[in-house]
């Protein structure tokens, strides 16, 4: 056990992502921020007293912060910092309409973090993520493999979800991949599905695999759409919590996340979701693998769609 690890935003996502961190219990310490003056603070003392109930030792620390940058030494010298400060969407809302609302405080959030942790892989969640994990990088300059998104893990795991539901099997049982972008360009990549390592497509339609790639890929704006206000993130904090874990542990496991892509599938210079071992240092490597012709070719759209994004959070 040892490590820090702090968690930036205290809402929704941010909080069940502190506590999951915490309950593993690898880390010496978790680190949970807001400019909500006593809701980090609060929120820690109710999770530190959950310890002995779930027989964790990882002690959850919260600090008020503004965005100038005061309270930020709560923080210093993270090995990981997960940034979820940002607006989430309301029903009807693209995960695009936050980006200049959510630019400038992901950017202040950037630049006190790398003050304070000039060592820390950074994992980004807030919306819009290819965008905000590109924003990140500039903001910390830090080498492009430590700073990553959060994305993939999620909409495949929404992915496996629905496959095990369709078909009424364990959702162990099931692999799915999901690429590209967290938006709509988001790639499903259904040749890479398997149930028992039998191929989707022997047990499913096309029709059939096509409206769970389409539920896949809204899979965020249901949950908006049922909730009303705010978005998901049990789901989302699980995801989180397991790419900065496997940081700490320098697992090496190899995740769908949001990484700097420099030359792999013939595309270069962008912030995309592809599959990535992670480690200490952030991004060990991008993983190539086995793609199909028109998934290969989805990628490379949902590559040109952020790269003009990217080009543009330079400025906000
Ligand atoms: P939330 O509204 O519950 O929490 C956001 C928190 O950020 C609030 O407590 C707010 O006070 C805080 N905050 C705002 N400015 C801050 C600053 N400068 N420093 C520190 N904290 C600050 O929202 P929720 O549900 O926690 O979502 C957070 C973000 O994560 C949203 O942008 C949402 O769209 C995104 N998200 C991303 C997902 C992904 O897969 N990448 C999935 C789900 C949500
Ligand atoms: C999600 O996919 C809104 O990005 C968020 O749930």
């Amino acid at each position: 056990m040892g490590g820090k690890v702090t968690v930036v935003g205290a809402g929704f996502y941010g909080s069940t992502t502190a506590l999951r961190l915490a309950e593993y219990n690898i880390f010496d310490t978790v680190v949970l921020t807001d400019i909500v003056e006593g809701k980090p603070e609060g929120l820690a003392l109710d999770m530190n007293q959950s310890r002995s109930i779930e027989g964790f030792e990882t002690k959850i620390i919260g600090a008020t912060t503004t965005p100038e940058g005061a309270g930020y030494e709560a923080t210093a010298n993270s090995d990981v910092v997960v940034i979820t400060a940002g607006l989430p969407r309301k029903p009807g809302m693209s995960r695009m309409d936050l980006i200049g609302v959510n630019a400038g405080i992901v950017r202040g959030v950037a630049e006190n973090i790398a003050k304070h942790s000039p060592k820390a892989v950074i994992i980004v969640v807030s919306n819009p993520l290819d965008e905000m994990t590109a924003l990140a990088q500039i903001a910390t300059n830090f080498p492009k493999n430590r700073v990553m998104g959060q994305a993939g893990m999620l909409d495949t795991a929404r992915f496996t979800n629905f496959v095990a539901e369709k078909l009424g099997v364990k959702v162990g049982s099931v692999k799915t991949l999901t690429l590209g972008s967290h938006g709509d360009t988001m790639v499903p990549v259904p040749s890479r599905c398997t149930v028992d390592g039998k191929a989707l497509s022997d047990l499913l339609s096309q029709v059939e695999i096509d409206e769970l790639v389409d539920r896949t890929r809204n899979g965020g704006a249901e949950v908006v759409a049922l909730l009303k206000t705010g978005s998901a993130y049990y789901a989302p904090s699980a995801a989180a919590a397991r790419m900065a874990k496997a940081v700490i542990e320098d697992s090496g496991a190899v995740m769908p996340v949001c990484a700097w892509v420099d030359g792999e599938y013939g595309i270069s210079g962008v912030y995309l979701g592809v599959e990535a071992e992670i480690g200490r240092e952030g991004i060990k490597k991008v993983v190539e693998s086995k793609l199909t012709d028109s998934e290969v070719e989805a990628l490379k759209a949902a590559a040109e769609a952020v790269r003009a994004k990217q080009a543009d959070v330079q400025t906000l």
